[in-house]
């Protein structure tokens, strides 16, 4: 930490790329990340890089099934055998609109010791919208010892069911974020793939969400928390102007769906198009 309250951090979060979502069993994943990891290789599937340069649809649905396949339990593999097996149990009519979704969301999750289970509504193409509940075991034994597996999936409602809690969505760069009511907005931005609420520099030199520095700052449209009149004043210090419509993302909290917006300058202020920063701004 410096004499200005910044520190230098590293975050790697900040830089997830599709491509970088877990891709094997591993202790340190909580439930909600082994959920989160199908439903990112499903929403990622065709932008995700493929050796071979392919964007062959059987491709993109193989990296969804090979994800799912990765994170199966035993008893889930007993019951459908093979990759082939999974991949044909996938890709019959009570899987397919998950597999095939547009667009995934998960609702809360409901941890009961090495037990998990955590509804998911799937919205196809057609529309025709499915909600689906996984079901995750932490293992005791073998080779995948005190990781969270997929136990089974489970077609629970033809349509969204109105067991279903819909969590917030914040729409950030073209990603689709759900998280829980209350979480800091820098948070949830930093989890966005490839997506940051910091430009440049201030990646490694912010204050770490203290509500110092200034440059978490983002133009948030949507259901958040009034500012502070902490956050007021950090947000009239130079370069903001206190009335151009920005946030702190980490003094804001997510209280239903939103859309953000970071601006280019240094420290997420308006940037007319074609100009850069100018030292003075840089300096501060
Ligand atoms: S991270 Fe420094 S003000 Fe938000």
């Amino acid at each position: 930490m410096t004499d200005d309250g910044i520190e230098l951090r590293d975050d790697s979060d900040a830089d997830r790329s599709p491509n970088d979502r877990p891709r094997e069993p591993d202790p340190e994943l909580t439930p909600e990340q082994v959920v989160e990891a199908q439903t990112s290789a499903i929403r990622n599937a065709d932008r995700e890089g493929d050796p071979t340069g392919s964007s062959d649809p059987q491709r993109a649905q193989d990296r969804i099934l090979r994800t799912l396949f990765a994170f199966a339990a035993p008893a889930f593999r007993r019951r459908h055998g093979d990759f082939e097996g999974v991949a044909a149990a996938m890709t019959n009519p009570i899987y397919r609109p998950l597999v095939a979704a547009e667009t995934v969301e998960r609702g809360p999750i409901d941890v009961d010791g090495d037990r998990a289970v955590q509804k998911v509504l799937a919205r196809p193409e057609d529309g025709r919208d499915r909600t689906y509940e996984f079901v995750l075991e932490r293992q005791s034994t073998g080779e995948h010892e005190g990781c969270w597996l997929i136990a089974a999936i489970d077609m629970v409602y033809v349509g969204e069911s109105p067991a279903f809690q819909r969590r917030p969505t914040v729409e950030f760069d073209g990603r689709a974020i759900t998280c829980e009511e209350g979480a800091t907005l820098r948070d949830v931005l930093l989890r966005a793939e490839g997506r940051s609420p910091y430009n440049d520099v201030s990646q490694v030199a912010n204050c770490g969400g203290n509500g110092l520095c200034g440059t978490c700052a983002v133009e948030v449209c949507g259901d958040v928390d009034d500012p502070s009149e902490r956050e007021r004043r950090r947000l009239e210090l130079p370069p903001h102007s206190g009335d151009d419509d920005l946030r702190l993302s980490c003094r804001t909290t997510v209280q239903g769906d939103v859309s953000v917006v970071k601006h280019d300058g240094v420290f997420g202020q308006h940037v007319a198009d074609g100009s850069a920063p100018s030292d003075e701004e840089d300096d501060r």
